[in-house]
């Protein structure tokens, strides 16, 4: 755990100022997940997860901090993995006791829900928002009424939060868009499957692409905003594939995205003609494509569940936090994905076509174990 929680520190600036307490005890790794009974009509979008009573030290009374989450929607492996992150981390801390509540890809929701969660009075929010300016102003009011917010992954306006943690999607859009002008020696026509222009990521994830493929002569001559959605990103696929005759790469935001391009070109019978690009990574989506020979490469968005229990804690403990902790990313190959993947900056290296942003933190250039 320390050295899990010390490497997150790695990647941020002001990240030297803060310093382990101690991580002593470890909890079951059964979660004490509950849902309300039948009769209550409790929403279904809400379940609680909290340590074995057992798992606390004498100083560490159990459920002494109440932590609302509010996941913008769970439709999607990555975010069931990033709740299943904050629960096991959640886990090995009995003062913790987390309430989760899920969006269903509903801003309106997402909006009750972080309010709901102000006046029950929770110590701490985490927030994975929908979209970027509605959750805005429930996000202000609930750190301007002195609750702690953590806004995780999808970043909202301004600066009325307490610390954002995610990854550096410009950075992972740039390396993608470097990757492919590599894989297409410079040259070629491309499709981008966009994700949900009303947020942050989609739009850093083009951005950061369209800089990537700066001075080439690669053309994107088919786009469309997928919505992070799958069926939506292979209904798109098919009408590129029904429009162009030579299409030579796919730029899918995320995996999701990527399989619903690949299996609109393979139902087609195009999947060999062009390579396909996703973003996540999670083991057993984005990387089991990869080993299926379905992607040729996919960049990871890690969930930063982990890292925003740990910067819970630190809030509990009273240290000061940064207001933005970056995480680093590797991106998976047919080649690299047996020995574990490798960093994106390495992906800047690989191309010959200069250096990463130098603005960009990509933290050491050492793979993880
Ligand atoms: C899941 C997801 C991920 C993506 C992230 C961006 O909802 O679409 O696939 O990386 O959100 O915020």
């Amino acid at each position: 755990m320390l050295r899990r929680w010390m490497a997150v520190w790695m990647v941020s600036a002001a990240g030297a100022a803060l310093l382990l307490a101690g991580c002593t005890e470890t909890a079951s790794d059964e979660d004490a997940d509950t849902t309300a009974p039948a009769e209550t009509a409790a929403p279904s979008d809400e379940a609680t997860a909290s340590a074995d009573d057992d798992a606390g030290g004498p100083d560490a009374p159990v459920g002494q901090y109440k932590i609302g989450m509010s996941q913008c929607n769970l439709g999607e492996p990555w975010r069931v993995q990033m709740n299943e992150d904050i629960r096991a981390t959640a886990a090995e801390y009995a003062e913790l006791n987390i309430i989760f509540k899920d969006a269903q890809n509903d801003t309106l929701r997402q909006r009750a829900h972080i309010e709901e969660f102000v006046s029950d009075g929770v110590d701490l929010l985490i927030v994975s928002p929908l979209e970027a300016a509605p959750l805005t102003e429930p996000i202000a009011k609930a750190y301007q009424a002195g609750i702690p917010v953590i806004v995780l992954d999808r970043d909202v306006l301004g600066d009325q939060y307490t610390v954002f943690i995610g990854a550096d999607n410009k950075l992972i859009g740039e390396a993608a868009g470097r990757w492919a002008a590599q894989a297409l020696e410079g040259k070629g026509d491309i499709v981008e499957l966009k994700g949900l222009m009303t947020t942050v990521p989609g739009h850093d994830r083009s951005n950061g692409f369209h800089k990537g493929i700066e001075g080439t002569e690669i053309n994107v001559i088919f786009e469309a905003d997928m919505k992070w959605l799958e069926p939506n990103a292979r209904k798109e696929m098919e009408s590129a594939l029904a429009r162009f005759p030579k299409i030579d790469l796919v730029y899918a935001h995320n995996d999701p995205a990527a399989h619903g391009a690949y299996l609109a070109a393979a139902a087609a019978g195009r999947e060999d003609e062009m390579i396909f690009i996703g973003i996540d990574g999670l083991p057993q989506e984005g990387r089991a494509y990869v080993e299926q020979g379905i992607l040729d490469v996919t960049f990871e968005y890690p969930t930063g569940g982990m890292e925003a229990v740990e910067t819970a804690r630190a809030i509990f403990r009273g240290e000061d936090v940064p207001k933005r902790i970056t995480l680093r990313s590797r991106f998976f190959t047919p080649e690299n994905i047996a020995s574990g993947g490798e960093w994106i900056d390495r992906a800047f290296e690989l191309t010959g076509l200069g250096a990463a942003d130098e603005t960009a933190d990509v933290g050491e250039s050492a793979p993880a174990p």
